[in-house]
């Protein structure tokens, strides 16, 4: 994890939040090649879960919602976290990850505990457990006392339900159907860490889609885990470090009628890296409660009217960073590669001049790179020898790198070289577009 977050750090990746400040604790920024990354996971997302199927569309609704969108979630009442306090050193724990593993029917972070009643960082007693809540409220309006509170949203799906009614009407829509956004969420964590796994602000990629109550729920659920277990091959996360965790009765978020958390394999441990949720009618019931909107939907082809059950798909857009940085991350012997899949690679290929006096190879690279550049995010480099260009695009998990060299004058190719295998081999000018349309597009 030290590796991860300095490497993060070094080269633009993850910077920690208001620094020069002294830091905001759980706070960072995404630097230069960081936000690549980040658009580029967004982006396949976007295609995967929202382009590629025939169900679904998309929406990009307000981080702020009217009070009366959390009050009938429940979100108002309900968002809070249970914690103890160790009476001797102070750090705070959710009990639920001081439980045993046989005790939460899977492995977690628990299983390094010896005792859970007891302080795993100094062996101190526990307190009895408070709520907190996980909620950050705020004020619309110039005058604090006057102004309308309200709550930056915890999630991003209560923008999905409110706007259920409008995106049916506007796009005729039948059911069964989806709606996809990516969009910030903002919790008030208590318990925060391990780098970006939990921040106070981070992003969320989450799914409601819509069924008949008479659905088999089971089945579509079963249907819409598999189609996420293929998400971790377009993104290059290993499948073997994935673990489904059926959420028991007692632990489920109060809305939702199964749980299952996908938990993936961190340096620090098995921790929930996306999950899916049976919400039930819940959410537009209460909505249609609070509101006095009604939230029913007309079948035509049975004349029945119903409020729609929702099953709901939701992702972490920076634990994926973390889970996608700590399996690419490697080292071979002095060399330290990130190996990216080729389509969120910040960078789809390097370009260097062999020499930087020399302007004939310069004009030729700088004329390869401007090209393409049009079409492909590609870096510029003249600095040092080619050696050390090669490790330092490695390291950020550039895919290819290609050099412009004498030869390269005479006979209009270059040499690409290959992040994974170190393999060299000419590919002629006019064909380096389609290498790597061919080999950085594809998903
Ligand atoms: N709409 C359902 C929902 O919000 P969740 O399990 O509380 O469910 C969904 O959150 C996903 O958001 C998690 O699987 C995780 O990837 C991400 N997430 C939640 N809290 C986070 C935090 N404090 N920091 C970073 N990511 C977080």
């Amino acid at each position: 994890m030290e590796k991860i977050v300095s490497l993060a750090k070094r080269r633009g990746f993850v910077f920690p939040g208001s620094e020069i400040y002294g830091g905001l604790g759980s706070t960072y920024d995404y630097g230069p090649l960081g936000v690549e990354l980040k658009n580029n996971i967004k982006r396949e997302w976007w295609n995967y879960f929202i382009h590629q199927r025939n169900d679904m569309v998309g929406l990009d609704g307000g981080i702020l919602l009217s009070p009366k969108v959390w009050e009938a979630s429940g979100h108002v009442k309900n968002f809070k976290d249970a914690l103890v306090e160790c009476k001797k050193c102070h750090h705070r724990f959710r009990p639920d990850k001081l439980r045993r593993p046989e005790e939460v029917g899977a492995p977690t972070n628990a299983s390094r505990l010896k005792d859970p009643s007891k302080c795993p960082d100094c062996g101190g007693e526990f307190t009895e457990a408070k709520l907190f809540s996980g909620m950050f409220k705020t004020v619309i309006g110039p005058i604090e006392k006057e102004g309308v509170t309200t709550y930056l949203r915890p999630e991003t799906a209560q923008a999905i339900f409110a706007d259920y009614k409008n995106i049916l009407s506007s796009g005729s829509r039948k059911i069964p159907f989806g709606v996809g956004q990516i969009g910030k969420a903002f919790r008030n964590e208590v318990t925060t860490g391990n780098f970006i796994f939990r921040t106070l602000e981070f992003e969320q990629m989450e799914i409601e889609y819509f069924i008949s109550p008479d659905d088999d729920w089971q089945k579509i659920f079963k249907g819409w885990v598999d189609y996420i277990h293929g998400f971790m091959d377009v993104v290059g996360l290993e499948r073997k470090r994935l673990f489904d965790h059926e959420i028991p009765d007692a632990e489920r978020a109060f809305y939702s009628k199964r749980t299952i958390d996908m938990e993936y394999e961190f340096p620090f441990g098995q921790d929930e890296l996306w999950a899916v949720a049976y919400r039930t009618d819940y959410d537009l019931s209460k909505h249609q409660e609070y509101s006095g909107v009604n939230m029913e939907y007309l079948d035509d082809r049975t004349g029945k009217k119903y409020i729609p059950h929702v099953i709901e798909p939701t992702f972490g857009v920076d634990r994926t960073i973390l889970a996608i940085l700590s399996t690419a991350y490697s080292e071979e012997g002095d060399r330290t590669v990130l190996k990216l899949k080729p389509n969120i690679a910040p960078y789809k290929a390097a370009v260097f001049p062999l020499l930087a006096n020399k302007p004939d190879l310069v004009n030729l690279a700088k004329k390869i790179y401007g090209d393409l550049k049009k079409s492909f995010y590609v870096a510029w480099d003249d600095r040092g020898n080619i050696g050390k260009r090669y490790y330092s695009q490695d390291e950020i998990g550039t895919p290819y790198c290609i050099t412009v060299d004498f030869d390269s004058l005479e006979s209009d190719d270059v040499t690409v070289r290959d992040r994974d295998t170190m393999k060299q081999k000419r590919v002629a000018i006019k064909e380096l577009a389609p290498y790597l349309e061919e080999y950085c597009s594809r998903s």
